[in-house]
């Protein structure tokens, strides 16, 4: 019996992988922080038919938390992993503290690849990991730095671990959406940045479907969506300089924080 493991599962995004993973005959492994909502979203599951559901609350930024919930799992096959789990935040560098700049530097990068180890360990004879990224790692972003640094690092990280595993039964995809109407707050988000992000932006589903085609065909990247990888071509022909100026007037006039 092999397992996909969700991070992030009690998030928009996360919950739309459990659902589309409990649809295709998976057993579950979901985590969040927040008991109550795996409880919630556990009990939705079982209710739609699928099979087996666990669930454990753990807050990621915790080594030994995650150390717990990886002692508890230990030895259940992981046929897939899908790490969502990741803290959107943007403002200026000089507003972070330092608790919050630890706080979404791990969550983002260091849990992500923790929960990979884990289930590298745990495989069963084939692994798909899926590593959710965003089109905003791939250039730094000013007032969005360390989001984008720690996105990017998530990408290259993935391609690397994809050519270390190569031929050995373990798939690594790093998924790289661009705005995806997920929170109330990050829709109001969408809305701000204008015409162009309302155009490019995904329905939570659609970057399940894509993400999970792109697993099966073995990417080790892929840009969801037409509209997005052309951004990003485009975004390419602009000297660094022009790039991170319009990029910093751009995103100095928003800001997000719901962690
Ligand atoms: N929405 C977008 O436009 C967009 C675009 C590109 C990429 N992404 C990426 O997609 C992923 C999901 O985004 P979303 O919009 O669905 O966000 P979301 O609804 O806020 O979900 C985030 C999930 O991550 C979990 N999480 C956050 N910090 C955690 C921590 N320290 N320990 C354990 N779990 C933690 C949350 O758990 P709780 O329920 O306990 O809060 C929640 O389940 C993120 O990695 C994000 O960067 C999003």
């Amino acid at each position: 019996m092999t397992y996909a493991m969700i991070t992030g599962a009690t998030g928009v995004l996360g919950r739309a992988f459990a659902v589309e993973l409990a649809k295709r005959g998976y057993n579950l492994i979901i985590t969040g922080r927040s008991a109550q909502k795996l409880e919630l979203l556990q009990a939705e599951l079982k209710e739609s038919g699928c099979g087996e559901v666990k669930t454990f609350a753990c807050e990621l930024t915790d080594s030994e938390q995650r150390n717990d919930m990886f002692s508890a799992f230990s030895g259940l096959k992981i046929g897939m992993l899908v790490n969502v789990a990741g803290a959107d935040i943007q403002k200026p560098f000089g507003e972070y503290s330092q608790d919050k700049l630890t706080f979404q530097t791990r969550v983002n990068f260091e849990a992500a690849v923790s929960c990979c180890a884990f289930a590298i360990e745990n495989r069963a004879q084939t692994l798909r990991i899926i590593n959710v990224s965003s089109v905003s790692g791939v250039f730094p972003m000013p007032y969005f730095a360390i989001y984008s640094a720690t996105k990017g690092a998530l990408t290259s990280f993935s391609k690397a671990i994809a050519a270390e595993y190569r031929g050995k039964g373990v798939y690594v995809t790093a998924v790289l959406p661009g705005s995806i109407y997920t929170r109330a707050d990050v829709i109001q988000y969408i809305n701000l940045l204008g015409a162009w992000a309302k155009f490019a932006a995904k329905q939570p589903q659609f970057v399940v479907k894509k993400s999970l085609a792109a697993s099966e065909r073995g990417k080790s990247c892929v840009v969801i969506g037409g509209a997005n990888r052309l951004a990003l071509l485009a975004a390419r022909l602009v000297p660094e300089r022009l790039r991170l100026r319009f990029i910093a007037r751009k995103w100095s006039a928003t800001r997000k924080d719901a962690f």
